[in-house]
């Protein structure tokens, strides 16, 4: 269950966004953090991968070519969670999984009024182990900001898909929610065998948690590989126009350090 793309093509109007973007195939069960600055073209490649921005090029899903197949057929396999949650919706929490749970074919659900036992219990259990099991009679349009997050990131686990697709999911949440979320997403991925991609900001947040990085500038890859191979004092130069080092605390973890900007 390997996705594969090659020479992605992703233009707005006659703009080129992402020229021709080939991409070492993505395993299952593999976590992959895609890092670049403002406008790289982080966001069009997940909607051209989600089949929300018009592509050209080949995306295959174990054998199966997306790009041609329906929005229906994508939407079987890929769960996109874009980085502005749509508006919310005066549906509780639970129902809002229950509703997602639905939408998903390849899951077990029964008839429209019944609801099987264990979507609810699963849905509970996810929101518990999200940290936010209090909030599931709570209303999607009453909560805060960072809840609302991690609802929306609730909606797209409990779907289960082959190819998870999250844009700046923790770009709400506190530092605890950061750590936990990201804990969270490796573990379901591992254990669902999903294909994730996860685009995010925070380096050292990607130099613990990813299995694999990806560093887009003007819709190119610049690094791909683990994050401490990727990530390096002369790519965060190149990328972000930063002088940095990478060093490695007491505890053996690398961290970024930013010393100035490259004038
Ligand atoms: N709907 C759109 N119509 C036209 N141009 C767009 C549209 N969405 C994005 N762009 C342009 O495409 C380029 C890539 O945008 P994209 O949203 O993919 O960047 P990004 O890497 O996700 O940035 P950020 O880190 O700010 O979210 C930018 O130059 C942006 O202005
Ligand atoms: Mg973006």
């Amino acid at each position: 269950m390997t996705l594969h793309i090659t020479q992605l093509n992703v233009a707005y109007g006659k703009r080129t966004v992402i020229p021709s973007l080939s991409i070492p195939d993505l395993q299952p069960g593999s976590a992959t953090v895609v890092l670049g600055p403002n406008g790289s073209g982080k966001s069009t490649l997940l909607r051209a991968l989600a089949g929300l921005a018009r592509a050209q090029g080949d995306i295959v899903l174990d054998g199966l070519a997306l790009d041609t197949a329906s929005l229906a057929e994508r939407a079987k396999r890929m769960v996109y969670l874009p980085q502005a949650l749509p508006q919310a919706v005066h549906l509780r929490v639970i129902e809002s999984l229950l509703a997602a749970r639905k939408a998903s074919p390849h899951l077990p659900y029964t008839t429209d009024h019944a609801v099987p036992a264990d979507a609810v219990e699963q849905g509970a259990v996810l929101l518990q182990r999200l940290g936010i099991g209090h909030l599931a009679m709570r209303h999607l349009d009453e909560l805060s900001g960072g809840q609302a997050q991690l609802s929306g990131l609730a909606q797209a686990l409990i779907r289960q898909p082959r190819v998870l697709l999250l844009d700046e999911p923790l770009s709400a949440l506190d530092l605890n929610h950061q750590f936990h979320v990201m804990s969270l997403i490796g573990e379901e991925t591992r254990r669902h065998r999903m294909v994730t991609l996860v685009v995010l900001h925070d380096l050292s947040l990607a130099l613990r948690h990813a299995d694999r990085v990806l560093v887009l500038k003007d819709g190119a890859l610049l690094a791909d590989g683990p994050p401490h191979a990727a990530i390096t004092p002369e790519l965060l130069a190149r990328v972000y126009g930063v002088q940095a080092r990478v060093e490695t605390c007491s505890r053996g973890t690398p961290q970024v350090i930013v010393d100035g900007l490259i004038a």
